[in-house]
């Protein structure tokens, strides 16, 4: 079995369905065992997180449990704006209930009093579903004073986001969650210790919460019999572009790009670039599918699995155009707090734009490459840091396609140089 939490032809929705299916199974048992125990459990199986920077769940979780000060939060991260990533919407459509029921014992876990699930703006269809299940597990006592006569008291509100991209950012989510603008806040203090209303709070993204069940309902070693040595377990991958079957795919950690592309049933064309991790991911060329997917093969080439997003382009998409989509993109996207983001993608999005009309000089590739430097190095949060992480691994594969654009010419034909289309 390859499939811990993802299973296209499940659908459990109604609080009835979930329960007769083995649900609230792990919680039961959960709340039996010594918060210290469940947070073991996690350690050992290794787990990481999977909304992008990949740190471990059990360190986290032991940080807030070992925190004095209360009332302590738990935070659920369904914001999911980085482009290309669809699965946590995939689990919340399908399997929302699970969510839940992690969100509970996480919160046991490190002692928390209330729990947020915030929800990316556009997956407001949700909505309802998710409120009748958390009634539901209220009438039937999985939530709200004394979860199953454990003593265990805990909620879970439903939050909104209202879609801005930076909202996903752990400290700009806090933010948000108490009101304010989603501007990203300084670190440390970490969140585990200054969250929430500066109280310890725990956020873990929908797909690093929902592994926790099989983690508790079949052991650690189970767990780590999927994945790597230093990547355990599975992870989601949205898959789309020029791919066959798009979709969201589970595949063990150490799968390669190239088995997973086959179990979409392979490109529509002849692949260009694939880019990992959403619009602040890198392009692999197509020389480089047989890399590994795991946290430590991409370490080795300075880059991260970040969201799992998979886009695949074929020979059609122009490097130049597609890299000022995604600079436009981080411009709109900035919040303008800090000088390196909020100017940096501005200048990028002029120089592209510049290429694509013909205009680019030989030196603007050099003012690309140190100001995306400058923009890693010296952005206050993450949006900044990894804004161009596309544009400097691309100007390392296509450096001849900036050339020909310079020469007033794009092999594709996406540019209309001087008003024309020079194909080649
Ligand atoms: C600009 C930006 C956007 C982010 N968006 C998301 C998001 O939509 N969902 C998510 O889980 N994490 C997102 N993150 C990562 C969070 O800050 C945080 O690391 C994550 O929620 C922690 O959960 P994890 O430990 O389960 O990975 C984003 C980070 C940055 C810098
Ligand atoms: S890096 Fe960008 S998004 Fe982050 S604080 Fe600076 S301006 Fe705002």
């Amino acid at each position: 079995m390859s499939k811990l939490l993802f299973d296209p032809s499940e659908t459990l929705l109604s609080f009835d369905s979930y329960q007769k299916s083995d649900g609230f199974k792990a919680l039961a048992c959960v709340l039996k065992m010594k918060p210290e125990d469940v947070i073991k459990e996690i350690q050992d199986s290794k787990l990481v997180g999977r909304g992008g920077a990949g740190f471990p769940v059990g360190i986290k979780m032991s940080s807030v449990l070992s925190e004095k000060d209360g009332p302590k939060y738990i935070v659920c991260n369904a914001d999911e704006g980085e482009p290309g990533t669809f699965k946590d919407r995939e689990l919340l459509k399908r399997n929302s209930m699970k969510v839940l029921e992690s969100m509970v014992i996480a919160a046991y876990a490190i002692g928390a009093s209330k729990g947020y699930l915030y929800v990316r703006g556009e997956y407001n269809f949700l909505k309802d579903q998710i409120l009748n299940q958390l009634d539901d597990m209220r009438k039937n006592h999985y939530l709200g004073d004394d979860i199953l006569g454990s003593g265990y008291d805990f909620d879970i509100e439903y939050r909104s986001g209202i879609g801005a991209y930076i909202c996903g950012e752990e400290t700009a989510l806090i933010e948000s969650i108490e009101g304010r603008s989603g501007d990203p806040r300084v670190k440390p203090p970490y969140t585990a210790s200054k969250g929430l209303w500066n109280k310890p709070t725990l956020i873990h993204n929908v797909e690093t919460l929902i592994n926790i069940l099989p983690i508790m309902n079949y052991g650690a070693d189970y767990y780590k019999q999927f994945g790597t040595e230093k990547s355990t377990g599975t992870k989601l991958f949205s898959v789309s572009g020029s791919i066959k079957n798009k979709g969201v795919y589970e595949v063990p950690f150490g799968t390669t790009l190239n088995k997973l592309l086959d179990l979409c049933g392979g490109p529509t064309g002849r692949i260009k670039f694939v880019q990992i991790g959403g619009s602040s991911g890198i392009v692999l060329s197509k020389d480089q599918l047989d890399i590994e997917l795991s946290h430590e093969a991409f370490e080795k080439i300075n880059a991260g699995l970040g969201s799992g997003a998979v886009y695949v382009a074929d020979e059609s998409v122009c490097i130049i155009d597609f890299l000022n989509a995604t600079a436009a993109f981080f411009r709109h996207e900035s919040c303008g707090k800090c000088t390196p983001c909020r100017e940096g993608n501005r200048h990028i999005e002029k120089i592209l734009a510049s290429f694509k009309e013909g205009q680019g000089k030989l030196e603007d590739i050099d003012v690309l490459l140190r100001t995306s430097k400058v923009m890693k190095e010296a952005s206050f949060c993450g949006l900044g840091q990894t804004a161009t992480s596309a544009l400097s691994s691309a100007i390392e594969v296509f450096k001849e396609e900036f050339i020909e654009h310079i020469e007033g010419k794009c092999r594709t034909g996406v540019c209309k140089i001087g008003g024309l289309s020079h194909e080649s």
